[in-house]
């Protein structure tokens, strides 16, 4: 079910977000729209004055879904993932602040160079690299205080090296399979090799984790696989940490996964699973804007068309407008075909085509938008523009909706003090 205008906004006002996001400062060329217009309860700063689009992320935003998060997890403690440039809101702003979010434990990427970026942010919590480095990488990894996951075999044997050569034991979690088949031990021969890191001085498990498939059958099966080895293995004595296996999807739908820590992604930054919106399991906010402003506003005779394609003719006079943002900003180009885009505080409908730094919407008989004002593509102030109702009219994931934004795009409106 799609949250209504009204619940939408209502959730909006108690987190502090205006229901109008026309925070207008002066452009730098055309007419200047007089006055901010965002509402008094609103905290984010003054929008950038030029034309190139950006991306607001709102920090408040992050703590919330962090505390829903422990919520729904009954305080379990989170493993915040935020890899792909912290889901294409930058790492840079939802490190720090996730860093300082009560509950997060730690953060967790797949490339090295973001475990690398998330230290030189002056991220301070345990980072989780969830993948593999070389000898030399996991020597400067080790230095900056970044985990490692191992999965192979003679992994125990090339840490036990390093921890000797640092004289410092590595702190790792130990990546399992349990039917991902990605990566991660297999499951049916882990015991050995389980045992081969805990009795190593030089290595400190910390973790044992593993990833679902997100078939809900199977993944059932999966999380029996994982509980069977380490309920062997620990009576063994073999020490595996925290077990964790849960990302947004077994947060929202699976509480028998959340196990000793939980490691969501997605949900944290204010999106939804599939099937989540309808269950209202939990309630998330986007704790991201795409803004640009309006470039452009014309009157269209009958008969002029709009864009690549001629897809859309006017049939009467209607005046359109453009706004700088296009499928190479990661707006999708199936965008064309059902969504709005706020401006001021009414929805527009996209119309024509995205192109690749542009797309166009139309405003109606009147020229209801102004040259200068500011555009929202995406973002928690309309249900229209819910990034997730984005993924559902253009068929994408909500994934790549999030993932595919430009890195390129300026970051403004964050805060990242402690707190
Ligand atoms: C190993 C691993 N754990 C956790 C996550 C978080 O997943 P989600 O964003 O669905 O919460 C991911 C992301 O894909 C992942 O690769």
């Amino acid at each position: 079910m799609t949250p209504t205008r009204r619940s939408f906004l209502k959730a909006a006002a108690s987190l502090g977000v205006g229901a109008a996001t026309a925070g207008l400062a002066s452009p730098l060329v055309g007419s200047a729209p007089a006055g901010r217009s965002a509402s008094p309860s609103s905290r984010h700063v003054a929008p950038p004055p030029g034309y190139d689009p950006w991306i607001e992320v709102n920090s408040d935003h992050l703590r919330t879904n962090a505390r829903e998060v422990a919520r729904a997890t009954a305080g379990r403690p989170i493993m915040a993932v935020v890899k792909n440039n912290g889901y294409g809101l930058g790492l840079e702003e939802v490190g720090p602040t996730l860093d300082a979010a009560p509950g997060v434990v730690g953060l967790a990427v797949v490339k090295v160079e973001e475990a690398l970026r998330l230290r030189a942010a002056g991220v301070r919590k345990p980072v989780l690299l969830m993948s593999r480095a070389t000898l030399d990488e996991a020597r400067e990894l080790v230095r900056r205080n970044i985990r490692l996951a191992p999965f192979s075999d003679g992994d125990g044997e090339r840490l036990e090296r390093l921890g000797r050569e640092l004289q410092r034991p590595i702190p790792v979690h130990l990546y399992l399979d349990t039917g991902m088949s990605r990566l991660g031990m297999p499951h049916h021969r882990a015991l050995p090799w389980l045992q081969g890191m805990a009795r190593r001085p030089e290595i400190r498990v910390e973790g044992s984790f593993m990833g679902f498939t997100e078939d809900t059958e199977y993944d059932r099966e999966q999380l029996r696989r994982f509980l069977d080895l380490a309920r062997e293995a620990r009576e063994q004595g073999i020490a595996l940490g925290r077990l964790h296996c849960a990302s947004s999807r077994h947060v929202t739908f699976m509480p028998e996964s959340h196990l000793e820590m939980v490691r969501p992604g997605l949900m944290l930054f204010g999106a939804q699973v599939a099937g989540g919106r309808e269950a209202g399991a939990v309630e998330l906010i986007p704790a991201l804007r795409l803004q640009a402003r309006v470039l452009r506003v014309e009157r269209l005779r009958p008969g002029d068309s709009v864009s690549y394609g001629r897809n859309y003719v006017a049939q009467e006079e209607v005046c359109v407008a453009t706004i700088p943002v296009g499928h190479s900003d990661g707006y999708p180009r199936e965008a064309v075909d059902g969504c709005r885009i706020l401006i001021g505080d009414r929805s527009y409908p996209v119309i024509g085509a995205v192109s690749a730094s542009h797309c166009v919407v139309e405003v109606g008989p009147e020229p209801l938008v102004e040259q200068g004002q500011v555009a929202t593509l995406l973002g928690p102030d309309h249900p229209d523009i819910h990034p997730n109702e984005v993924s559902d009219i253009t068929g994408r994931s909500i994934y790549d909706i999030l993932m595919h934004l430009s890195p390129g795009l300026p970051k403004h409106g964050w805060t990242a003090s402690r707190s």
